[in-house]
């Protein structure tokens, strides 16, 4: 079974086959469905809570043809990802956050939803079910892709008189394929204001495939959104970051964006990266190791900070989206630490230096180039950049490579 599903290879003579894992070739994992075993579904009807639900094997359901999902798009989904350790063990990344995401965006669509007790622990029940599909370490992770959605019957435009909360799980490898090349959509837009862009309702997606197979049919690989105002917003399915200088700048989630887990996380870890400041727009980092550069954030996370005394903190500017503060002392140099939610006129592209996009299913992933009315601005990429040394230490926490001392990873 399954052969015919997009990104499922048949077993190779190189495949894990030691019964530990599933039969399939490991090392060419794209991001497709690949059945696995069981699903985890559970319902409630309306004004009721969720209780009771089951691990059931992973196939098709039943589906009124009045449900609120099929007729109305009265639904919702997260995504998230289960690592395998090089020692065995299975991490989940901030499942929580996906719990919680999951009931504000519940409120907006008006579906009742899991708690995140219920959520959580449906997640850990898919993944443990499904563990011979966690991939071995360093060749992909488990994509956990829970579901909610108004199954009732409706003809009215009203919501369901049911809900339906299902939790299935697919290995993955790598979102794009190849470099990023993204061209600047003017014609399209992803969400509104007072509009669902910033829940992770199933209607923000089907709407961006029309935009996404344009640029696709120009050359390039994904589509940034704007407002009508030309301040930037999101790639298709991934939050945005640009590097100017000394600051690390990403749009506000005012609403019309999505409040990426993996974006709050990065900005969580930006919070304390080092940037020297003798030069005043190009920045050196590359002498702190990637150990080195981790100790030197947690020992400077801004709520630590009543805690550290052998360093001087300066608080230069704290508002709810910037925080920025100087340091001295850690290795007589100084270092200006600058992470700013701010709103990004499409013209700061042409001053960025580096360009990255976040989201849990491609993780972080530099951008080779934006084209923005026919002038193509190439990014740099690869090592040293602030971007790849995100990327290692989100994969690194992710994966158990470095100490998660934030709490972020939940062990199965
Ligand atoms: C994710 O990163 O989990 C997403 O939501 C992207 C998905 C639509 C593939």
């Amino acid at each position: 079974a399954g052969a015919e599903v997009e990104g499922y290879n048949e077993p190779s003579v190189n495949s894990h086959v030691n019964g530990e894992y599933a039969k399939i070739n490991w090392d060419v994992l794209g991001f497709g469905l690949i059945p696995t075993d069981y699903m985890y579904i559970m319902n409630c009807s309306k004004d009721q809570h969720f209780s009771q639900g089951t691990l059931t094997p992973f196939g098709k359901i039943e589906v009124n043809p009045s449900s609120g999902i099929l007729n109305y798009g009265q639904g919702l989904f997260e995504g998230l990802k289960a690592h395998r350790t090089a020692n065995g063990r299975i991490l989940l990344f901030r499942p929580e956050e996906n719990a919680m995401r999951m009931k504000v965006g519940a409120k907006r669509m008006c579906m009742q939803a899991p708690t995140v007790e219920q959520f959580v622990n449906a997640v850990k029940q898919t993944v443990h079910s499904n563990k011979r599909w966690v991939p071995p370490p360093g060749k992909g992770a488990m994509y956990i892709r829970p579901l909610l959605m108004g199954s009732g019957p409706v003809l009215g435009v009203a919501p369901a008189s049911e809900y339906t909360f299902i939790t299935y799980a697919s290995p993955v490898g790598n979102y794009h394929k190849g470099v990023l090349n993204l061209i600047v959509e003017e014609k399209f837009r992803r969400a509104i204001p007072g509009g669902t862009g910033g829940v992770k309702a199933v209607t923000n997606y089907a709407i961006i495939y029309k935009p996404i197979a344009e640029a696709k049919a120009k050359g390039f690989t994904d589509v940034l959104f704007l407002n009508a105002e030309k301040y930037i917003e999101e790639v298709s399915t991934t939050n945005i970051f640009l590097v100017k200088g000394n600051e690390i700048l990403t749009p506000p989630t005012s609403g019309t964006i999505l409040p990426g887990i993996t974006r709050k996380s990065i900005i969580e870890i930006t919070h304390v990266l080092g940037y020297q400041t003798t030069s005043a727009r190009y920045y050196e980092v590359e002498q702190i190791t990637l150990t080195r550069w981790y100790e030197l954030e947690l020992m400077t996370m801004w709520y630590e900070l009543e805690q550290i005394t052998s360093t001087r903190w300066y608080e230069l500017e704290q508002t709810t989206s910037t925080r920025c503060y100087e340091l001295e002392e850690i290795t007589s140099t100084r270092y200006l630490l600058i992470v700013k939610e701010r709103a990004i006129p499409v013209g700061e592209l042409f001053d960025a230096e580096e360009v990255f996009c976040t989201g849990t299913a491609v993780g972080v992933n530099s951008v080779n180039s934006i084209t923005y009315q026919d002038t193509r601005i190439a990014y740099k990429r690869g090592a040293g950049t602030v971007g790849q040394k995100l990327y290692e230490m989100l994969t690194g926490i992710q994966t158990g490579r470095i100490e998660d001392k934030m709490g972020w990873t939940v062990e199965l």
